[in-house]
């Protein structure tokens, strides 16, 4: 059975609003997506009818352990962790990236180094430096070619050495889309000592993620950015993280994954993720009747499928770019090379600032975002910084052709009329 966008997208109740009679093109889809019926039903069903802290004895605290944990089960599940003690749950990416860090960082010594890279969002960057200050350690760069934004791989053997101890990469840009090869990468690291932190928060809405094979030892991502609710998870090996003294409070004990998940976490948040992983599971399930039949496998298929019909939205919205004049396109453009790409696509227009562009869209009711995405260092390197950055369209598989089309004329639109 193929891809049929029009069922998928009535699964979400936002794709089908419009404003003074035009309907709305969500393609600021890196900063957050959109949620499910199925995710607003739990979360609204949680608070209703399930609201409490955990480990009480009475009905609402023993539902809301209940959910908890089977939140933390099918996470593992959608990315092939071993164990849901694997899985953390937290606010979002970035906090569990500096609480991480911390938790590392006891055990370095000055003289340490970290390698961090010029294509990541800085939430994978600035809790490196932090660290790195904090410990006397020193942070090497790995850099991009500007030509295409790949980065340049084989420049990493001459950081690395005994000294290293983590590599912070991501697995996809949020600004221009590239794919990093994390599989072919991670040897590489470990045969150096060091440990592999990938942050996978603008890959996870595209394509399978398999920690088992990927290789990396943690990796971070954000649901809100796969179509679920606002919080963040960090997948560790177990033997890593039950080796870490985590920053947590007595009471907190010593076992994962509770260790790292201090505090309170968005009870709501979670049982909203488990809407998530429904669609997810019934995507794989309908749309490519196979033989198999666990939730792990529906899940690696729905991804699958996604990342083959979002190909085709990469494709098109490359193409249509490259005819308009004016336009500077960043990032991977070859189209025999999409799938070393997501449909995440930054341009920059000859004359015309990113906001410029960015507002006359809005005025389409098209959502695209401008500026750096908080990708600091990609638009310090392409020499964008004191040009506004670059404008983003952002696709995820709920986005239709017709919507990418139509987002390609308004913007030749807009560049013929200034
Ligand atoms: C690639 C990437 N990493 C990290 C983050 C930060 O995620 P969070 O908002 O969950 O802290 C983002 C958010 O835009 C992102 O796109």
């Amino acid at each position: 059975m193929s891809f049929e966008v029009d069922r998928i997208r009535s699964n979400f109740p936002a794709l089908a609003l419009s404003d003074e009679g035009q309907s709305r093109v969500y393609l600021d889809n890196p900063a957050g997506t959109q949620v499910t019926q199925g995710v607003i039903d739990r979360m609204a069903d949680y608070l209703c009818r399930d609201n409490a802290n955990c480990g009480g004895a009475f009905r609402t605290a023993k539902q809301t352990d209940e959910i908890l944990a089977r939140a933390h089960l099918e996470m593992a599940g959608f990315i092939g962790a071993a164990s849901p003690r694997e899985i953390i749950m937290g606010p979002n990416m970035t906090s569990l990236t500096f609480s991480l860090s911390r938790a590392l960082g006891r055990r370095f010594s000055p003289g340490d180094e970290l390698i961090v890279t010029r294509l990541d969002h800085d939430a994978n960057v600035r809790p490196w430096i932090r660290l790195a200050e904090d410990c006397g350690a020193t942070v090497r760069w790995l850099d991009f070619n500007p030509s295409d934004c790949r980065l340049c791989l084989d420049a990493l053997p001459q950081l690395l050495n005994e000294r290293t101890r983590v590599v912070a990469m991501g697995l996809a840009s949020n600004l221009v889309g590239t794919i990093n090869p994390i599989a072919e990468i991670a040897p590489m690291v470990h045969e150096a000592g060091a440990l592999l932190f990938v942050d996978a928060v603008h890959y996870a809405p595209h394509g399978p993620i398999d920690v088992a094979t990927l290789g990396a030892d943690f990796l971070v991502c954000s649901p809100y950015k796969f179509f679920g609710p606002h919080m963040g998870v960090l997948w560790g090996r177990e033997d890593l993280l039950a080796s870490l003294e985590a920053y947590r409070v007595l009471p907190a004990g010593d076992c994962l994954p509770g260790k790292f998940e201090t505090g309170t976490q968005s009870h709501e948040a979670q049982a909203g993720l488990l809407g998530t992983l429904d669609y997810l599971e019934w995507l794989g399930r309908e749309f490519d009747r196979g033989t198999g039949t666990t939730r792990s496998e529906n899940y690696r298929r729905a991804m699958t499928l996604i990342r083959d019909y979002e190909q085709g939205l990469s494709r098109g919205l490359l193409d249509g770019l490259s005819e308009i004049e004016r336009v500077r396109i960043w990032g991977v453009q070859d189209l025999e090379r999409l799938e070393e790409r997501v449909p995440t696509v930054s341009f920059s227009v000859d004359g015309l600032s990113p906001r410029r562009v960015s507002e006359a869209l809005a005025r389409a009711n098209i959502f695209v975002w401008e500026g750096h995405s908080y990708a600091v260092e990609v638009v310090e390197r392409l020499g964008l910084a004191d040009r506004g950055g670059v404008v983003r369209v952002g696709a995820v598989h709920y986005n239709t052709t017709a919507e990418i089309e139509k987002t390609i004329r308004e913007i030749a639109r807009i560049i013929d009329r200034s």
